[in-house]
Order: C-alpha cells, then structure tokens, then sequence
C-alpha cells in the first residue's frame, strides 16, 4: 500500500535547531518502518521560502531573499541528512516547478469560482505571516506568539472564500473521526470550524517574493497557500518525468506541531476540496519540546544544539532520546540532564550491555555460533504479538507508544539474562543443553528487538545484527523463533560509549 508522510516545510528566515529535527526524525521513523513493512513509501520534506518571514529577516541581515533562502535551504537539507532521514525528496518553494503547479492549482481555483477581489482590513503579524482575529491579540494589537505590535493594515487583496467550505468541512470531520489526530487537536480544531469561518486573504499586493498570482501579477500568492500546496506538487516533480500524484496522492499523513493546525485542518482540506483534489488521510499534531517549560525557539535562545548531541553521542541516541523522552502528541520538556540520563541507563546499560553480553557469551562459551535451541516458553510468550502491536502503535501515529512496547521486551531480556545467569550454567556440564536455550534465546531477543528498533536507532540496529549475523529487517523477521541457531556472529565495539561528561559539558 501506498504511504505518504511528510513534515511541514521549515522556514529559511532561520537556522535550524531541535524542533525542526524533531517533527523531520519521527516522520523518519515512521517512513522507516513502513518500509520494513513492505509498503510503498514517499517521505518529503523541504523549505518555505517565500512570504515577509523571509524577506524581512533578509532585510534585516542586509540580502536578498533568494540568497538567505539559498544560505539556510543548504543547512535543513544538511539537518536532514545529518539527522539520518531518508526523505525521498527535499522541496523547496523557490523551485520553478513548484512556483508553476502552485499557479496552476490556484488558478483552477480561481476559475472554480472561489476566489473574489476584495479588501484585507485588520492585523497582520509579518513573523507568523498571519491574519489575526480580535481574540488572538494581546493588549489589543500584539501578537500574542512574537509580542511585537501589529498595525492596522488596508489592502487589496483576492479572498479565497473559505467560508463556502464550513459544511464540508463539518462533514469531513463528521465521517472521518481519525482525519486529526490526537483527539484533542480534532476537537480543536473542529470547534474552530464551528464558530463560523471567514474568507481569507489568497494574495498580498505589498509583497513581491512569492508566488505571482498569475491572473493579476500586481499580487503574490499569501504564502501559506504556496507551502502548503508542498505536498502535492512536490509529487509532481520530484522524479523528472513522472507524475508520482497517481501513486502517493492523497497523502497518507501531515506530521506537524500544533503551532500551525489551523492552516492544515481547516484551510488546507478546504483548498484542496477547491481544488478538486482528495483531503489527506490523517494529519497527526505533536506537541511542543518545551526547555525549562518554555517553548523552544530560537527567538527564546533555550536551545539544545542537536548538531551538538549528535557530534558527541551519535544520531541515534539523539533519535532515541526525542522519540522516547516526550509522548509524540503532548508537549515535554527536554534537557541536557534527561538527554544524559536516558542515554547512560537505558541506551548504554540496558540495550547496549545485553548486546555486548549476550555476543560476548556466544564468543565464550560456544565459540562464536548461536547455538541451536527451543525457545523458552516464558520468553516467547512475552514476545507474543509483539510485532503486532508496535504496528498498531505505528498505524496510529503513535510513535512513543511503540518505543516502549519494544523497549519493555529489552528490559524483559535483561531480567532473563539475571534470571538465567548464563555465567553460572556455564560452569555446569551438566546445564550444557540449558545453556545452548538460554542463549539462543538471548540471541534471538536482541535480533527481534533489534529489528524492531531499527526506525529508531538505524545505524546501531544494522551493525548489531550484522554482528548477530542476520541483517534482515523485514518486519516478518521480528518474530520470536524466526531466526535459527547456528549463524557466526562477528565483532561489535560498544554501541553506546560512554562519554566523558567534560566533553558533554
Ligand atoms: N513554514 C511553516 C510550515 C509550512 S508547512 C506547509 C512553518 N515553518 S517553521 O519553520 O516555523 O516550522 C514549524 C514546525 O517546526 C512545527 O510545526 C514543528 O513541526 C517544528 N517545530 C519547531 N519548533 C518546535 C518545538 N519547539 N517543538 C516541536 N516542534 C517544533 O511553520
């Protein structure tokens, strides 16, 4: 089956920072472990580089837009390589085959009879590049998310009529109880729909690095309408030649923060009904990562370098730490501490130790070769349906809750080496057969949990089971039993080092 997951396009009129890393790594886990499931998956990812975010910060770095846009594109391109994604596109806006689908749909939009010239009269927060409404000002004419006071601005702008789209949309969200997940940003999000919609602004005619709006050059499309239209016309283009919208349209699900639900909720199925073109399956909003409860931003300068943590403890404790340590869907606090503590306890003591011992048991006791053996009965039944449900966890978006499915069979694994102990067998002749179970079991643990962690931690999962001698990830593979006895496992240094806190510091 087709999967297609996408994060928001980033804004270039800043660098990136944990956030950004954050929503591209679990949209990455997600791609990942489709693909261990054998479904046909598009991750896409990219940049939003028109609108006043960017062209005012370049106005105040002294550049031009297309240049700061050229600059920082190259670092979340980079972000998201560094952070292991294997998105299989990166967008831009500036690229020409967007700017020209982007023209195309909107003015199939325009001929629909949707759209209307008219006059934008009210606050306009050039930071969010967003209309606000009375109720979400502070002291009357502040931007409640950048503080900064908002003048009253007049222009003649086209109106999409977003208010023709209330009942569809109520509709929408009265047949599909999934189409926002969690539960909470659904109700939100529909209890915003019901207090009645107003049409919005389609172009700003005080703006000219955007999209032109192709009927009036005069104007250029409001941005959130050209970033949002990412996600499909990216499919247009992004292989030369092909149109993969037959294949990936429409999208499996929008991974994003609750920052901009408004625009995917409501504005982006009802463009998209416009349109003429199918509303996505899901969008899943995750909370903020929050640092001494504070949202995290640069603005607030309260952030955690990813690059950092990355250059000192490696991608995957970094994937590892955000995925685990906040519950995809709420907001939680992230700190160099937690990051440290979960890193020492359960990424190096707890996976890392049970692989190191259980390869270095096979290397001692049985020269090398996972003996052949039953499985235990105890052990197989906890591993049970375990594959099971992490899809389910992941079918549901629900990316931490399959983390700790997995992570509680790790622990399962450790009590059993300490039940067992395989060290005391050992100096038994007799327990020679108990001994072949007891690490077979062990063996086959680690390669079941370890296929299943792969979305998570890549590049240790593959040299783990590299070094347990069966590199298959298939999710068919992570069956308690699947693999048998008798492979040669190889060397494997520590996967999680320890590391010197000075450095850390
Ligand atoms: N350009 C728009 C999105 C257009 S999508 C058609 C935009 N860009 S942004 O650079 O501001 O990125 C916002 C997104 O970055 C959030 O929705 C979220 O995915 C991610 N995050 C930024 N800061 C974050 C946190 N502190 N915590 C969680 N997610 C964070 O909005």
């Amino acid at each position: 089956m087709a999967y297609y997951v996408t994060t928001p396009i980033y804004y270039v009129n800043a660098e990136p920072h944990l956030g950004h890393a954050y929503t591209t790594i679990a949209a990455d886990v997600l791609a990942r472990h489709m693909r261990q499931r054998g479904e046909d998956v598009f991750f896409l990812t990219g940049t939003d580089e028109h609108g006043e975010p960017v062209a005012l910060a370049a106005e105040r770095l002294g550049t031009t837009p297309r240049e700061l846009a050229d600059r920082n594109a190259v670092r979340f391109r980079d972000l998201a390589r560094q952070v292991d994604a294997t998105n299989d596109f990166f967008i831009r806006t500036s690229d020409e085959q967007h700017v020209a689908a982007v023209q195309e749909v909107l003015s199939r939009v325009e001929r629909g009879g949707h759209v209307y010239l008219g006059t934008y009269e009210g606050r306009y927060c050039p930071r969010c590049a967003d209309f606000k409404t009375e109720g979400e000002l502070i002291d009357g004419n502040r931007c409640a998310i950048h503080k900064i006071e908002l003048a009253l601005e007049r222009e003649e702008n086209y109106f999409f009529r977003l208010s023709a789209f209330q009942e569809p949309l109520e509709r929408l969200y009265a047949e599909r109880p999934g189409f926002v997940r969690p539960e909470n940003r659904y109700n939100e999000a529909l209890s915003f729909i019901r207090q009645g919609l107003n049409d919005i602004s389609l172009s700003r005619s005080q703006l000219t690095w955007g999209v032109p709006v192709p009927w009036d050059e005069r104007h250029v499309f409001y941005v959130w309408f050209d970033a949002l239209l990412n996600y499909y016309t990216a499919l247009t283009y992004a292989r030369p030649g092909e149109d993969l919208s037959e294949r990936f349209w429409p999208a499996t699900v929008h991974v994003m923060a609750k920052d901009i639900l408004k625009f995917h909720a409501v504005i982006w199925p009802a463009l998209l009904m416009a349109a003429e073109l199918e509303v996505p399956k899901h969008l899943f909003v995750h909370g903020y990562l929050l640092m001494e409860e504070e949202k995290m931003s640069k603005s607030l300068g309260n952030v955690i370098d990813p690059f950092q943590v990355m250059e000192l403890y490696g991608t995957d404790a970094l994937r590892y730490y955000l995925m685990r340590e906040v519950s995809f869907g709420q907001d939680g606090s992230v700190s160099t501490e937690g990051f440290e503590t979960r890193y020492t306890t359960e990424l190096a003591n707890e996976y890392g130790n049970l692989a190191s011992r259980t390869l270095a048991m096979v290397a001692r006791y049985r020269d090398g070769i996972v003996p052949e053996g039953e499985p235990p009965d105890a052990l197989a039944g906890d591993f049970d349906g375990l594959a099971e449900r992490v899809g389910e966890r992941f079918d549901a978006v629900a990316v931490t809750a399959a983390l700790d499915e997995i992570w509680r069979l790790v622990r399962r694994l450790n009590q059993y080496a300490q039940d067992e102990a395989p060290w005391q067998l050992a100096k038994d002749d007799d327990a020679a057969e108990r001994l072949d179970q007891v690490l077979y079991a062990l063996a086959e643990g680690l390669r079941v949990v370890t296929v299943l962690l792969h979305p998570f931690v890549p590049k240790s999962a593959e040299r783990l089971l590299a070094a347990l001698g069966d590199e298959d990830l298939s999710l068919d593979r992570a069956q308690f039993g699947a693999g048998g006895g008798g492979t040669r496992i190889g060397e494997l240094p520590p996967l999680f080092p320890r590391v010197a806190r000075a450095a850390a510091a």
